[in-house]
């Protein structure tokens, strides 16, 4: 017998439950804060994993319970959210989705994965991949934006990042984490943008839209998969067997471990698909949930559950076994102790994430408007910098970062001192970010006025987005409007920085500013990476992995609507469109303007027909025309344009890169299976019908500029 089987034939029925039940602790456990009922259910063998702990040594002193004090010697399994970064904090998803660059999504996911090893975490509840097509939802900030393309690539990125070299063999190494890819699915579809509404889309857009995140993750190796909290259609995702158990399961093959959401197997009961703790227990576990995060439903329920015949033994062996199987390939069974051991994350290598950090930071920020201010001018000698975000520390962390310090990151103000050392730069906040005292406003106005140029830095607290952080109106929260425009009304070139974990509703911003920029939450190099590109010392590369809406009623927004039998058109009354807005966005997705200025010209496909198990290659000439070497992105849609369902009027199908010196022109190339161009049919199977395709290529979204070529699908 190998030691699962050993385990599994040795255990009581509380054992086992015990290796299902996680729970969270509070922090610093070496100290009373633990309660004491947590130590005694470790000691009891009635937990098997914790969240919300970290630091090597809190984690060593319950592991050591764990390890040495239980029965039979079972090492927990530690659990935490490094959703942008551990300790050292990184852009947010949203932010990194922007740079559309997969070694750096892997890069900064491994430095996460590297530091919370050395905390002693085994598990990191990430990545998130909910495609969010809503900025009202405040999780927008957590995920990969708005397409499942993009979302799948992020996916294999971030899971390779936290799982190493381990991806398919072990994940025993010290900087290794299993990955729990989260919230399975179509969280981002929640009713009106509120967080934790029922979701009832179609089983196509499941397909089409929120499963090919997941399968990317399964396919990478993915440890683990959280369901969401949400319902969907009626069945709430942590009871869901034909998502969990058929799909995720059965036809994705994933073998690996199902952690609930905290205390969503309770949160059935409240949905009202059961009727006490242990209904609930039986749902979850007959869905194929292993894990109890914070529920303590399969603590309480399942051993009543079994003796109703609600559930069968094989089941909860079966989910023990799992975890089981995780702990033993993460290596907790041969050292329990190695991650958190001495040497795991030293100061050196802490430098190069910082610098990964500042990369990754001027990667994710986009340039949405200038109007020849930016760079700013090295002449420039006097600079006001007015807002609530110029000076806002904290802030810049984001949404999560929970083992961040609050003290690390540079802030705009510091970042631009540094950079400028000759330039004065006077600073008021002018307003809080939320407060609606206007009282500020007068007097940040009259220290614009012997500026050159004012950096006028607005948006969200960083609370303001992330979990159950839901907007009505995501526009600029408090008296922001109000410095806006009494700043604006002075005359002066004004650059708008954005600090915000979603697209903000701003147009009168967008009018006004010389410039505007998105500079997200940035993590703890936000300060330095924003003036690297104010400065021109890095020229920006980041693209909008959402769509920008002008105004919340026109949400949900996205790139890849259907065409519609009356696609809008100005000035016919009868086509689909606003009667008192334009139809479009403020941004479309992939805009995010460079230094540089490129055209793309010659867009070819190797082969005007191909067959279904053909490599096409798409090539397109790309010209710097600008005044300064920069790095081009190329999007490469497709239409299918006659199927037996009607297809988006764009599917984003590959992103290619190139850098060019100023004048230099060059070809990107992408690289295209003709099967990425099938799409579930109508019994929802995957098909390439033959016929007419279009292959597009552009700088964004922007249907207006995008280069055509049309290709055929041939029968076979
Ligand atoms: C609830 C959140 O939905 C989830 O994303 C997170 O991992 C857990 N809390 C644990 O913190």
């Amino acid at each position: 017998m190998n030691r699962i089987d050993t385990l599994l034939a040795a255990m009581t029925l509380e054992e086992k439950i015990g290796q299902l039940n996680m729970t969270a602790a509070a922090q610093a456990v070496t100290g009373p804060i633990l309660a004491g009922a947590l130590i005694d259910g470790i000691r009891a063998g009635r937990i098997g994993s914790l969240l919300n702990i970290w630091g090597a040594l809190e984690v060593h002193a319950v592991q050591k319970i764990a390890v040495e004090e239980t029965r039979l010697g079972i090492p927990l399994l530690i659990g935490f959210d490094a959703l942008h970064g551990h300790k050292t904090i990184f852009p947010i998803p949203l932010a990194e989705a922007a740079s559309f660059d997969p070694r750096l999504w892997e890069e900064s996911a491994r430095a996460a994965a590297i530091e919370a090893g050395a905390d002693g975490i085994s598990m990191t509840f990430a990545p998130m991949l909910d495609i969010a097509r809503d900025p009202r939802w405040g999780r927008i900030a957590e995920g990969p934006g708005e397409d499942p393309f993009v979302g799948s690539e992020f996916a294999k990125a971030k899971v390779r990042g936290f799982q190493g070299a381990g991806v398919r063999k072990g994940l025993a190494g010290a900087g290794t984490v299993a990955a729990a890819a989260k919230h399975f699915c179509a969280y981002g579809a929640a009713l009106a943008g509120r967080d934790y509404a029922s979701v009832d889309v179609s089983e196509r857009q499941l397909h089409e839209v929120y499963l090919p995140p997941f399968a990317a993750a399964v396919a990478a190796g993915c440890a683990a998969i959280m369901p969401a909290f949400n319902d969907v259609a009626g069945t709430p995702m942590t009871a869901h067997v034909p998502l969990l158990r058929d799909w995720l399961r059965r036809d994705t093959g994933f073998e690996g471990v199902i952690v609930s959401d905290y205390n969503a197997i309770a949160e059935l009961l409240r949905h009202g698909v059961a009727g006490d703790l242990v209904e609930a227990a039986a749902a979850a576990l007959l869905a194929g949930v292993d894990i109890d995060m914070m529920s303590d439903a399969y603590s309480q329920g399942l051993p009543e559950a079994l003796a109703r015949g609600l559930v069968a033994i094989g089941l909860v062996d079966a989910a023990v076994r799992r975890v089981l199987m995780l702990k033993e390939r993460l290596g907790l069974f041969d050292d329990p102790f190695r991650r958190g051991s001495a040497g795991a994350a030293t100061s050196s290598v802490a430098t190069t994430r910082r610098n990964l950090a500042r990369e990754a930071g001027r990667r994710s920020i986009v340039v949405l408007t200038n109007d020849h201010v930016l760079p700013l001018l090295p002449s420039l000698r006097r600079i006001a910098l007015i807002g609530p975000l110029a000076d806002a520390r904290a802030e810049m962390l984001g949404p999560w970062a929970l083992a961040g310090s609050a003290a690390d990151p540079v802030t705009i103000r510091e970042g631009l001192a540094a950079a400028l050392p000759d330039a004065e730069i006077v600073f008021a906040p002018g307003v809080t970010i939320a407060g609606d005292d206007a009282s500020g406003i007068a007097a940040a106005r009259e220290m614009c006025r012997g500026a050159e140029i004012v950096l006028l830095c607005l948006g969200e607290a960083a609370n303001m987005s992330g979990e159950a952080a839901s907007r009505a109106n995501p526009g600029l929260p408090g008296v922001q409007g109000t410095l806006a425009e009494a700043i604006f009304d002075l005359g002066k070139p004004v650059v708008a920085l954005i600090s915000s974990g979603r697209p903000l509703t701003i147009p009168l911003i967008v009018e006004e500013a010389r410039a505007v920029v998105a500079t997200w939450f940035l993590g703890v190099e936000a300060g330095n990476a924003i003036a690297d590109v104010l400065t021109g010392k890095f020229n920006p590369t980041g693209r909008l992995p959402v769509t920008w809406p002008r105004d919340v009623g026109q949400v949900p927004i996205f790139f890849a609507e259907r065409p519609s039998g009356r696609p809008a058109k100005l000035g016919e009354r009868y086509t689909s469109k606003y009667l008192d807005m334009p139809v479009g966005p403020l941004f479309f997705f992939g805009h995010g303007l460079s230094y540089s200025r490129f055209t793309l010209t010659n867009l070819r496909a190797s082969s005007a027909n191909f067959k279904s198990s053909d490599d096409l290659t798409i090539e397109v000439d790309v010209m710097n025309e600008g005044p300064a070497a920069g790095e081009a992105t190329v999007f490469l849609f497709s239409r299918d344009v006659v199927a037996s369902v009607a297809r988006p009027v764009l599917e984003l199908k590959g992103v290619g890169k190139i850098a060019l010196a100023q004048g230099e022109g060059g070809t990107v190339c992408v690289k295209l299976a003709a099967a990425a161009l099938a799409f579930p049919g109508r019994d929802l199977k995957p098909v390439l019908e033959p016929g007419e395709f279009l292959l597009l290529a552009g700088q964004s979204a922007d249907p207006r500029q995008m280069l055509t070529v049309k290709v055929r699908a041939l029968p076979g």
